[in-house]
């Protein structure tokens, strides 16, 4: 892995606060991009896109901001991808935060397995954050207006709840042809938080195989 993680290193810009994404790929990069940091002495903070994450990165003694008045960067991981640089994210539940902190930075470069790759997103589940208030009138309207089957994502207790209080209700659309239309008709809904269909400000896919070699979508 170290050829995937040096490409992303590269990314880590001196002086400058830097978004860093969820999941266990993410939770991978950071020991050794710790070790990067100490090497050249850099003076980097990260804005957590969970609270795993945040967890993550002190545990292994980097620092942890909550503001930045500039993000060069934010490097995270990604559930499925395209040649196009199309991006779906939230199975880890923390998508809203990693599309605010995307958002706010001046790009995103994205590390995934290159299992992750397809051809078009039928038959995918993309996550959705949604309100708990009248949820299930809100699971009821994403049903009947895009024929989409639904199932709420659970936890051993219960509804899955995320960092920010909400659920998750992951959603199959029988042939999602205009991704950036799915989203903005999804968000148009009351009670929609966000989507896990991520496209803005994705300037770089690296792609992992097994072996560690990689690929750059760009
Ligand atoms: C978290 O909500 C997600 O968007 C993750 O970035 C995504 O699920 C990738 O996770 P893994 O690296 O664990 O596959």
């Amino acid at each position: 892995m170290n050829e995937v993680y040096d490409a992303l290193n590269t990314f880590l810009v001196d002086e400058s606060v830097v978004g860093m994404g969820s999941g266990s790929t993410i939770e991978g990069y950071i020991p050794y991009m710790k070790e990067h940091v100490d090497r050249y002495s850099l003076d980097v903070a990260f804005i957590p896109t969970s609270k795993k994450t945040e967890d993550q990165l002190k545990r292994h003694g980097l620092a942890v901001v909550h503001h930045a008045d500039r993000m060069p960067v934010t490097i995270d991981g990604a559930d499925q991808f395209n040649e196009a640089r199309m991006v779906i994210k939230g199975g880890g539940g923390s998508l809203l935060r990693e599309k605010q902190v995307g958002y706010f930075s001046d790009q995103i470069v994205i590390i995934a397995h290159q299992d992750k790759k397809v051809e078009d997103f039928s038959g995918i589940a993309i996550p959705v954050e949604i309100n708990t208030y009248l949820y299930e009138m809100t699971v009821g309207t994403i049903e009947e207006n895009f024929g989409a089957e639904t199932e709420m994502r659970t936890r051993e207790d219960g509804l899955f709840i995320t960092d920010n209080g909400n659920y998750i209700v992951d959603c199959h659309f029988s042939d999602p042809q205009d991704m950036d239309q799915l989203h903005n008709d999804l968000v148009a809904i009351p009670g929609v938080v966000e989507t896990g269909i991520f496209n803005r400000k994705i300037r770089h896919i690296f792609s992992f195989d097994d072996q560690g070699a990689y690929q750059e979508y760009a």
